[in-house]
């Protein structure tokens, strides 16, 4: 049985509007991670989905004129349909709406209810009636809602609370004894500092001001706390509290990849849910920044996106995936332009990457009629891009191991870019001229697709598309990282010239 698995999620993501290339961002890189254990040889879970409930898609709903569900459904759809044209080999999509999820957090709710660690109180805040929404001071502008504009009065509602600073105590504990739970580590500063270390309060976990939520079973005027429906799906969809296979095999989650702005509900309310609930806590979170576009972070409110689609369609889908994982330091906030993703794809996908396919398969048909094999002609200028590619595997393990995506990318381009400097040093077109070289011709041109092969085999994570291109036009079978050190013994390219992988793309 294989023992190496991988449960990898991505937060679930609300259905208020089309998803932009914010939400394709994290779903890229948990993509990219995803793929890579698996061909690593790990027994992979990647999740994602829909966060369905709450006062904000029950009023977008009525706005629309339709029921929330009717809402979503359609929003979903679209959802599915993107992370196809991306590519996403997500194994799971739970939807909050999803029956199975519903029962099992109401089960949750229930158990904590039980234990004592959910109580009824009393909820007071301040209420905007139209727009049916609590404020604390601090949000009202000029003391007014900062929706409508309109007044605000003063009530309290009953309601059902969690004991999170019964926790307070334990988190702190664990964040000490598991230095890596939370990624980076300025995040995890943040939390102690700003959250756990000045005092946490009970969590009011239930509303009545609202229907679009889950019903408490046994007092169903009130939903269950959009957060709480929310961040069980990661385990309700394993069967979690019935007994299961899954939840056995894949719990504790290895990764919860989330945005900087929700590693709060992630480091602080879900293991204190996990932690009374006597559950396992995942192994890590990492909060990733955001990709801003003109200065501001790119949003469904704001309306300032385009349709990823329309850049797949425009530059194809490796381009897209490329710049997500490439552009920017993962952890870090970026920017996100048209400018800059046909820059990065012009820079490195055609020059660096697909220039050198095509002109050493060119070369390969040229002088052998595509039929390479190792004739070992060695000499000192191919000391360096065989060592750089024979370690080129230990290296991206380890920066994928610490979340380090875009350097992983940087170091394979790397070996790509020796590659074509290897091409300029040991000039093969003035050793086509002196039939006593042939053989070390040969050899360069052998050691220049090793290269290829690796890199494109390593590329499968990434950029899943142009790695297949680059073995059908190798005319090789590769599956997994297990066949990166299986050197070819001969290349049998054919005499086809290869289309190229990727076209330039006119900058402006
Ligand atoms: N529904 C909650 C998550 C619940 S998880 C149990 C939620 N949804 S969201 O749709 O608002 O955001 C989901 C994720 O998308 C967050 O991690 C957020 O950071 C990410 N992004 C949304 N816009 C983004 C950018 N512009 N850039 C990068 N990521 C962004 O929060």
């Amino acid at each position: 049985m294989n023992n190496k698995r991988f449960y990898i999620t991505t937060p679930i993501y609300y259905p208020s509007a089309n998803f932009h290339i914010g939400h394709c961002y994290t779903t890229i890189v948990a993509d990219a991670l995803a793929r890579y254990k698996r061909l690593d040889g790990y027994d992979v879970f990647f999740q994602t989905g829909t966060d369905e409930h709450g006062l904000k898609i029950e009023t977008k709903a009525k706005e629309a004129g339709v029921t929330p569900k009717e809402y979503v459904d359609k929003i979903i759809e679209n959802a599915k349909d993107l992370w196809e044209a991306l590519e996403i080999s997500y194994d799971f999509f739970i939807r909050t709406t999803d029956d199975y999820h519903v029962r099992r957090v109401q089960e949750i709710f229930k158990k904590l209810y039980d234990k004592g660690d959910i109580y009824k109180g009393e909820y007071k805040g301040l209420y905007c009636v139209p727009c049916e929404s609590f404020w604390t001071e601090s949000q009202l502008v000029d003391g007014k809602c900062p929706d409508c504009g309109r007044e605000v009065k003063e009530v309290s509602e009953e309601a059902y609370f969690f004991k999170l600073s019964k926790y307070q105590k334990q988190l702190e504990d664990y964040y000490e004894a598991n230095p890596d739970f939370i990624s980076p580590v300025a995040r995890k500063n943040e939390m102690l500092n700003n959250f756990i270390r000045p005092g946490l309060e009970d969590l009011c976990v239930s509303r009545t001001s609202f229907t679009w939520g889950i019903p408490v079973t046994f007092d169903p005027k009130h939903v269950i706390y959009v957060w709480v429906d929310a961040l069980s799906n990661y385990i309700t969809s394993l069967g979690y509290p019935e007994e299961s296979e899954l939840y056995n095999k894949y719990w504790p989650a290895d990764l919860h990849l989330v945005g900087k702005e929700i590693v709060r509900f992630h480091t602080i309310i879900w293991p204190a849910l996990l932690l009374a609930l006597e559950v396992p806590l995942p192994k890590k979170v990492f909060g990733h920044g955001w990709l801003i576009v003109n200065g501001g972070k790119i949003s469904k409110s704001l309306g300032n996106y385009t349709d990823p689609r329309d850049y797949i369609k425009s530059y194809g889908v490796d381009a897209v995936r490329y710049f997500a994982l490439r552009e920017v330091p993962f952890g870090s906030d970026g920017v996100f332009s048209e400018e800059a993703l046909i820059l990065r794809t012009n820079a490195d996908l055609c020059n660096n990457l697909g220039n050198l396919v095509s002109r050493t398969i060119q070369m390969a048909i040229k002088y052998f009629d595509g039929n390479i094999e190792n004739k070992n002609i060695e000499e000192d200028i191919d000391n360096d891009l065989i060592y750089s590619t024979s370690h080129l595997k230990e290296i991206t393990d380890k920066k994928m191991e610490e979340l380090k995506v875009n350097e992983a990318l940087e170091e394979i381009f790397d070996v790509l870019r020796k590659c074509n400097k290897y091409i300029d040093d040991s000039t093969p077109w003035i050793l086509a001229k002196d039939d006593s070289k042939k053989d070390r011709l040969e050899t360069v041109l052998y050691n220049l697709l090793e290269s290829i092969r690796v890199c494109a085999t390593l590329l499968q994570a990434y950029i899943p598309d142009t790695s297949k291109k680059i073995f059908a036009s190798l005319k090789i079978d590769v599956n997994n990282f297990d066949d990166i050190d299986k050197k070819v013994e001969r290349y049998e390219l054919g005499l086809e010239k290869p289309a190229n992988l990727f076209e330039r793309i006119k900058e402006n």
